[in-house]
Parts: structure tokens; sequence; C-alpha cells
């Protein structure tokens, strides 16, 4: 055989043997989920359904697992919650329009509405819910939440505001599809949106690119399969679609005691780096636990005089794979497929990177400090879609 680069990288990777505190959900832990799904790897088949034109048993899986949320329908996806992102807006805004959007939106939702010659009116995450009176014109009011660090808006607020003008409450919950079965339960649906697009893959045990698109509003449901095709792959992966429905029989036994064991857990270590002297985002006395997932540990480190990307390297050297980091923090994914042995290595690695503490660091840019709102000089689809080219940020 020739070189395999990718395949080779992933096996050196593998060899490390790192705590997998990123996504996937599942982290190979090999309970999560069957083994023989890759052999699953089938297509569309007269007794195997077809994903854009369910009516066996995909329609099936699909139904349980809206009767699991409670949702209107349920449908699944194998491009990750991108695909669902797109089918959101296109089912709120099937014919332009302008969109009020939080600030903080994922490069998905950016492409999306350049594509689909959507208008977004910006707000401030802060000012959403005030501005959703100043803009009852607007076809849909589109947020994410929770944000990177496990941060939730308030969504009761945002639907009441919604419902007053008849407006729906789109969802980005891509780090949320756990959210059901938290304690209190924080999921979107539950708590008044109308549809949410829910990264299953990141937080639970599915395979990458599995995904839910819920809605509560039945007015969307009719048009939600076409709004799928319209962006989806005519070919998805029938292990990422089984990985959906094995999820969702796995949670209706396991998924309130999974995540009850794993909420105290991840509390435990929280408590315990707080210990240290860390600073834990969520964990201060007047943080509302209605305001933080608790199963996310974000931990801010510039607070210690390290940047969030050098306390990652320092993580990495003692045997942890953290999910995301920037000037300031340290994000950590949790799933109830860690095993303590994880979580003691993770324990392990923050107590180590005290011994390089020092002065506090000054407020980066991080995505917890936003610039304020630049003017507007094109319309999105313009400035997506125009010819570009690179220039350094600091012209002077
Ligand atoms: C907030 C947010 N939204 C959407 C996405 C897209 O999700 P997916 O990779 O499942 O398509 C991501 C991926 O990281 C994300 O962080």
């Amino acid at each position: 055989m020739t070189e395999t680069p990718l395949y080779t990288a992933l096996l050196s990777h593998q060899s490390l043997r790192r705590a997998s505190f990123h996504t996937p959900g599942h982290k190979s832990n090999p309970a999560a989920l069957p083994q023989k799904l890759l052999s699953l790897d089938y297509t569309e088949l007269p007794d195997t359904d077809s994903l854009f034109e369910a009516e066996g048993p995909i329609l099936r899986a699909e139904e349980a697992a809206a009767a699991l949320f409670g949702t209107k329908r349920t449908l699944f996806s194998a491009g990750g919650c991108t695909l669902c992102i797109q089918a959101m807006l296109r089912l709120a805004a099937p014919c332009g329009g302008s969109v009020l959007c939080s600030r903080v939106v994922h490069r998905s939702a950016v492409n999306t509405m350049a594509l689909l010659g959507l208008t977004p009116v910006w707000s401030m995450p802060e000012d959403l819910c005030a501005a959703v009176e100043q803009h009852p014109d607007v076809k849909a009011v589109y947020l994410t939440s929770p944000s990177y660090y496990g941060e939730l808006a308030d969504i009761p607020a945002l639907a009441a505001a919604c419902n007053q003008h008849g407006i729906p409450l789109l969802v980005d919950n891509a780090h949320g599809a756990h959210l059901f079965f938290t304690d209190p339960v924080l999921h979107p649906i539950a708590l008044g949106a109308s549809m949410t697009a829910c990264s299953a893959h990141k937080t639970l045990n599915v395979l990458t690119g599995g995904a839910w698109l819920n809605l509560a509003d039945a007015r969307f449901a009719d048009g939600a399969k076409n709004a799928m095709s319209l962006f989806g792959s005519t070919s998805p992966s029938y292990p990422i679609m089984a990985s959906l429905d094995y999820c969702r029989a796995w949670l209706e036994e396991h998924g309130r005691a999974a995540f009850t064991q794993l909420q105290a857990r991840v509390h435990a270590l929280k408590t315990a780096l707080q210990a240290m002297g860390l600073r834990v985002l969520g964990m201060a006395p007047d943080d509302s636990p209605l305001r933080w997932d608790p199963t996310r540990v974000t931990v801010d480190t510039a607070s210690i005089g390290l940047a969030g990307t050098k306390a990652a390297e320092r993580l990495r050297q003692a045997g942890c794979e953290p999910e995301y980091a920037d000037s300031q923090c340290v994000v950590c994914i949790a799933t109830p497929f860690n095993t303590e042995e994880d979580f003691t290595r993770l324990e392990t690695g923050f107590r180590e990177l005290l011994r390089h503490a020092g002065a506090p660091l000054p407020a980066g840019n991080t995505i917890a400090q936003l610039p304020p709102l630049p003017p507007v000089r094109a319309s999105l689809r313009e400035a997506v879609l125009a010819p570009a080219e690179s220039v350094p940020l600091a012209l002077k």
C-alpha cells in the first residue's frame, strides 16, 4: 500500500491514549455504541428506507425520538447540526426577509443566510430580548445556546417575547443535545423554543455527523424533509443514522441515571478545581443553575496567568485532550462515556498547571468579550459570496 497520511495520523493520535474531553461524545468507549455499526454501512434498499423520503424504519426511528423529546417532529441529520441549521432557516424564511440574530452565531448560520439571501439584523446577546420588541416584523429570532463555554441564554424570556409577536424562536443547540437529561431540564425545546438544531454527536453517544432537528411548532413539520433535502447529501451515512436511533433507545433506558451521575462527577471535579484556586465558569455563588450547562467544564486559566491555549498544551502533556481553548479559557466536554480515570487525569492535569501560575493576564479577545457591532457596509450575501482576498488584520 502507498502512504495513508490521514489514516496513519489517526492511528498515531490514538496510540497517545489521551483522555478525550472533546467531541464526539461517545469517547470511543465500547459501552457507548455497538461495535458492529461499521458493518451496517448500507444504503437505500427496499428494507432500509430513505432519509428524505422516510416512510419505514427511518420514519419510525424519528417518531420514537420525537416521542422521547416531546416534539411535534424530530428529523435525523447525518450532515451534522449544520444541516439542521440550514433547514431551520429555510423553514422559517422560505422567501427571504430579515432574521433577528444574536451576534454570536456559528459560521453555518452566516453561510446559510448568505445562500438563502436572508438579511440578518444583528443584536448583542444581552440585548436580544429587547430587540424583539423593536423588530416585530422579522421572520425569526435566531441564537446559539448554550455557548461553547456552556452558558445558556434566557430561553423562557425570549420565547415569551417571540410568542407575543408570533415569531418563531430558532436555537442552535449544537452543544446542548443532552440537556433534556440534566437536572434541571435545560433543553431549549422544553423551555419554549420553536425549533432546535442539536449536534447529538458532540455530547451523546452518536457518530460524528449525527444530529437532530427538533420541531416544537407543528406549522413547520410538513416542509421539514424538503428543507433538509435542499442542503443534504443524497447518500446519508446509515451507521450515523443508526447511531442516532441507538442513542435514543439508550437515553430512554439510561439517560436520566447516566446524566445524574455525570453531573455529580463534574460538580465534584469543578469543586476540586475551585479549591485549587482556579476560576471555573458557572460556579460563582451568584451564577444561576438555570444559566449554565452542568456538564461543561470551562476554566479561566488567564486568571492564573496562563492563556487557555497554553493551558491546553500543558493538559495535552498531562494526557488530556480538551475541546477548545482561546486566550482566556480552556473548555472540556465531559459525557457519561468518560471514565473515572479520565476525570482523575484531568484533575491532575489542572493541578500541574498551577506550577506554572503567574499574575492574571489582561482580558484578551475571546468569544466572551465581543467588540461592538460594526456598521453594515454590504449585504451578507455580497460579503460572503463576493471575490475576496486576505489582508492583514492590522494595516498600520
Ligand atoms: C455553536 C455551533 N453550532 C453549529 C455547529 C455545527 O455543528 P456540526 O459540526 O454538527 O455541523 C457547531 C460546531 O462546532 C457549533 O459549535
